[in-house]
């Protein structure tokens, strides 16, 4: 069995003290890892992918505070970024910390495949030419095993008119090519800041909880959820099932956003 946690879009600033949209989610994300710390203790993890946007402003201070608190969870650890992220700056920080960016995993009947969908100067991701004939050569090359696919934007529509404008723009390419080949049974993806879960074409997407605030998604506006942030976490059996659960921090008045938030 493959046991793992997604933790995603921590949002960090490089003043520990920065308030986003009301929480300052140095602190949330500070929460959320103890809580991982615990799941990983009683039921054990091979893994945590952290799914982008782990910092908000980009800067390399903020990358040290997201690996301060990594670094508590002792276990592997994987990267993908999302849109808020500096590439460079980022990888720098996190590869020093031994936080790997490694794209394929394969182990116990399973692959599981992380996508980049990042796209320069745009909130909206995109996956490059590059991304998109990686994941038909890995797909090919893991055609005897179950597929698991990661990347931070959602490919899917959720019927919420602002998140939706900044899903993952060429979303035909990719949905064409797990639709092709049968052999993906889930795709995972950060972003929507809420719990999602998707079925369409026998494929379920999954959406997690950020570590930061909560959008809500049932409004065609922005509007944030007073829901506490959490994490996915997931287990992958070797009959080609899978498991998944989320898991939430206690109610904490800190952990309130400013609800009357129009945007950011
Ligand atoms: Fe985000
Ligand atoms: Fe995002």
């Amino acid at each position: 069995m493959i046991r793992f946690l997604q933790i995603t879009d921590s949002h960090l600033f490089s003043n520990r003290a920065h308030k986003f949209l009301g929480i300052k989610s140095y602190e949330t994300f500070k929460a959320v890892t103890e809580l991982a710390k615990k799941h990983i203790r009683d039921r054990g993890a091979d893994f945590v992918v952290f799914t982008g946007d782990l910092s908000h402003d980009g800067s390399e201070k903020s990358y040290q505070h997201f690996v301060s608190l990594a670094e508590e969870l002792s276990v592997k650890k994987i990267w993908i970024p999302g849109n808020h992220d500096r590439l460079k700056t980022g990888l720098k920080v996190l590869e020093n910390a031994g936080i790997s960016s490694q794209k394929v995993i394969q182990q116990d009947h399973w692959q599981l495949i992380f996508l980049n969908s990042f796209w320069k100067w745009h909130i909206a991701g995109k996956l490059s030419k590059k991304e998109l004939q990686f994941l038909e050569k890995t797909l090919e090359q893991g055609e005897e095993l179950k597929n698991f696919v990661f990347l931070h934007h959602h490919p899917l529509k959720l019927n919420c008119k602002w998140l939706d404008g900044s899903k993952l723009k060429n979303s035909d390419a990719f949905l064409e090519a797990v639709h092709r080949h049968k052999n993906i049974v889930a795709v995972a993806f950060g972003h929507v800041h809420s719990e999602q879960k998707l079925t369409f074409h026998g494929v379920d997407y999954l959406g997690s909880p950020s570590s930061s605030v909560q959008f809500m998604t049932k409004e065609q506006q922005f509007k944030l959820d007073a829901v506490m942030p959490g994490f996915r976490w997931f287990e992958l059996y070797p009959d080609g099932h899978y498991e998944t659960g989320i898991e939430r921090v206690a109610m904490h008045s800190d952990f309130l956003p400013d609800l009357s938030s129009k945007g950011y």
